[in-house]
């Protein structure tokens, strides 16, 4: 291998991966006729999703919004209910954006120009690169976690890949390697080289870059790559209630930016020092709607992991302090835009984030 030239390796390499994935590719939803709008959705879900979980929400997706013209249609309500469990809403909103964006200024045609998609809301180098050429053929790499992986250990990049220098080394090797005419499938097949056999724990056995990989040569697959920072996962202690008046349920509507912007919540907030759960939610209630309430009785507790936090959500049914009003007072809304007096069915069509769809479905079983 040593005796390769760079122009070589990399024709050797190119060669390599599309024979490899013509015969192992997985029968994707979206690699059937590649449509812009089906690639565009797939790889923005796929950010942050596992490919199984991924291919069921694009199945429910495609069945509700088959095309781009039903999407800016919808209200951001529905998007984002569809998106509920997949987290990160962000990139529901602004592929809801982004497809009124197509509708208005490119006549409901998905642009194929990488400049044109980067203006899209939500699209950046990683989705306009993919987009670009899985959809259109354009001669541009896509570089995403398991394309760094495979590039770090094939070229034996020994710092970590997200900071300079390695960054801008991927770049350029990912760059160099797209075999013209072929980015389709070139790019494709690197990321399911990435997702099935260079995994973090890698098949080297059955690689098909096994003899042209640089960190397999030193026995140093393993050490590669080289691990980045870790995020930090915080602890969070948190209290929340079911505010109940006549068969009817308080929600709320987070602010369109923040944490959760957009997604309905029951009120409540972190448990302070020194404070027990009940007396926070008690607290939260009477700082986010100005509704004085007690604790009616304790529906649990549920836990729920988020990438950067573990939550765990203490959770009460509660009561109006001064018991049944004629009409409650409209409340005072510091942590939210709108609110309504929901019945339980209807919590059904509400986007909330996970802990709270989970808080939700206890109160329906
Ligand atoms: N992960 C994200 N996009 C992908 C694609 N197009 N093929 C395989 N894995 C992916």
């Amino acid at each position: 291998m040593t005796e390769l030239s760079f122009p070589e390796r990399v024709r050797a390499l190119r060669a390599a991966l599309l024979d490899w994935f013509s015969t192992h590719k997985r029968p994707l939803p979206w690699r059937t006729d590649y449509t812009p709008y089906a690639v565009w959705i797939s790889e923005i879900m796929l950010q942050q999703t596992q490919m199984e979980r991924g291919v069921a929400y694009f199945n429910r997706w495609m069945e509700r919004f088959p095309d781009v013209a039903a999407v800016a249609a919808a209200p951001e309500e529905e998007v984002l209910r569809l998106w509920e469990g997949l987290g990160y809403y962000s990139r529901a909103r602004h592929l809801h954006k982004a497809a009124r964006q197509i509708m208005e200024r490119h006549g409901g045609v998905f642009p194929s120009d990488p400049a044109r998609l980067r203006e899209l809301p939500g699209v950046g180098p990683y989705t306009a690169g993919a987009v670009a050429s899985i959809a259109f053929g354009h001669d541009l790499p896509c570089v995403d976690a398991n394309v760094e992986r495979v590039l770090a250990r094939v070229f034996d990049i020994d710092s970590p890949v997200r900071q300079e220098p390695a960054a801008g080394r991927i770049r350029a090797l990912a760059l160099d390697l797209v075999p013209p005419g072929r980015a389709r499938d070139h790019n494709q097949a690197m990321m399911e080289l990435g997702a099935l056999v260079c995994r973090k724990k890698p098949l080297c056995d059955q690689c098909p870059l096994a003899s042209l990989c640089e960190s397999r040569r030193l026995g140093i697959v393993r050490e590669r790559p080289v691990p980045g920072r870790k995020a930090t996962i915080t602890p969070l202690l948190v209290a929340t209630g079911v505010l109940r008046q006549r068969g009817r349920i308080f929600v709320q509507k987070r602010p369109e930016r923040g944490v959760w912007a957009g997604l309905w919540e029951f009120p409540g907030g972190r448990v302070e020092e020194g404070e027990t759960p009940e007396q926070a939610v008690v607290r939260e209630f009477m700082e986010e709607t100005g509704f004085a309430v007690r604790v009616a009785e304790n529906l649990g507790v549920i836990r729920h992991g988020y990438t950067t936090y573990r939550i765990t959500l203490h959770c009460f049914g509660l009561e109006l302090a001064g018991g049944l009003a004629p009409r409650p007072d409209p409340p005072v809304l510091a942590a939210a835009d709108e609110y309504r007096w929901a019945e339980l069915r209807e919590l059904d069509a509400l986007a909330m984030p996970a802990a709270h769809r989970k808080l939700a479905d206890r109160l329906e079983r």
